[in-house]
């Protein structure tokens, strides 16, 4: 099916606040030489404690509003990729609805991990191009920062707290040039979130459970399942890695992308990832390594890019799209 939507425009934001390894290093028992290493990250941006997901999504838009002469005007749907929601409901996307006044929308979340970008941008792709929807806003926001132990030397190096926006509208010229996507529910105990916050109360979701992860058994399935998800997704679509511009993998750990690089023959010099700087901001870490690769005039109008989130479910998705914003 060829696609009648593309993405218009796109935001980021992460908060102020930095954590650096060295700050790491007081909590506990690990070093800026280990994690450096193993993850390739330096440090991550924290949101104060009176802020939440919905802050970050709203910084995102604004951001993304700032740069594009775009109107949310006639939005008409509103969807927010995200596992750290401000509350069980109302749900992210519609807080961001009243904060922008966005009348004519509807809004609701979508809960693909680390893979929520891409899967809320093939749902919207989906809704512009059957004709049903015209204006889509698509943010990924991730709190990761509320929902991590500091005490477990396993995952509090890795994670950090950002947002990406994207505007999807109806257009002749598609952007969305293909999709692969999967799930593998048996491994889900190697990822998950303990507890969740049914209180309205903000408060309450810093109390609302914590990440658990088995990291070498997630590695082992990211990168096997990105390996070959690339390839079918290429094939289905008469495609060859040499026909890609930018490949932009989820940001969990250099050294996988790195593995996967290796293992697919593509040239790291062509990949866009966002964790040095910003950790691992789940569901927003694709759209903060499009946001970097467009500051530092890396991508082009026309460049066609390679997206691939995967994580929590465990879930992956991979997508095709033309750099149209
Ligand atoms: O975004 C969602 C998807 N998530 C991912 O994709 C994460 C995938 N996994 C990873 O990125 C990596 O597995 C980690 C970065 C989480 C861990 O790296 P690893 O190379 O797989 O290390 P490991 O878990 O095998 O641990 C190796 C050693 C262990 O010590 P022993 O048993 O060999 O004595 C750990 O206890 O490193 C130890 N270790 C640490 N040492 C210093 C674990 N964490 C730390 C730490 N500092 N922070």
């Amino acid at each position: 099916m060829i696609s009648k939507a593309k993405i218009t425009a796109v935001g980021g934001y992460v908060p102020d606040r930095r954590l650096t390894n060295s700050d790491l290093e007081k909590l506990v028992e690990t070093s800026d030489e280990w994690i450096v290493r193993r993850t390739g990250i330096k440090e991550r941006r924290i949101l104060p404690d009176d802020q939440f997901t919905s802050d970050l999504a709203f910084g995102a838009v604004r951001h993304m509003l700032n740069q594009y002469n775009v109107s949310l005007e006639d939005v008409d749907l509103v969807i927010v990729a995200t596992t750290t929601p401000d509350y069980g409901f109302p749900s992210v996307a519609a807080l961001l609805q009243a904060r922008f006044h966005m009348e004519r929308a509807g809004a609701f979340d979508l809960n693909a991990a680390c893979a929520g970008f891409e899967y809320a941008l093939h749902v919207a792709n989906a809704l512009v191009t059957s004709g049903w929807h015209r204006k889509i806003l698509v943010v990924a926001a991730d709190a990761m920062s509320k929902v991590t132990d500091y005490t477990d030397r396993t995952t509090c190096i890795l994670f950090g707290d950002g947002a990406g926006a994207a505007l999807v509208e109806y257009s002749e010229e598609p952007g969305f040039i293909g999709a692969f996507m999967g799930a593998d529910g048996n491994m889900g105990k190697a990822l998950y979130r303990t507890g969740i916050s049914t209180v309205m109360n903000r408060e309450a979701l810093i109390a609302s459970g914590k990440v658990v992860q088995n990291g070498r058994e997630v590695f082992k399935w990211a990168v096997k399942n990105v390996v070959g998800g690339v390839s079918d997704l290429l094939d289905q679509n008469g495609l060859d890695l040499s026909d890609i511009d930018w490949f932009v993998p989820h940001s969990a750990n250099l050294r996988m992308i790195e593995s996967i690089c290796e293992r697919i023959h593509f040239p790291m010099n062509k990949v866009l990832y966002s964790m040095v700087y910003y950790g691992n901001t789940s569901s927003a870490s694709i759209p903060l390594a499009i946001h970097d690769g467009l500051k530092e005039g890396k991508l082009k109008k026309g460049d066609l890019l390679l997206l691939y989130g995967f994580g929590g479910g465990l879930v992956h998705c991979g997508q095709l799209i033309k750099c149209s914003f």
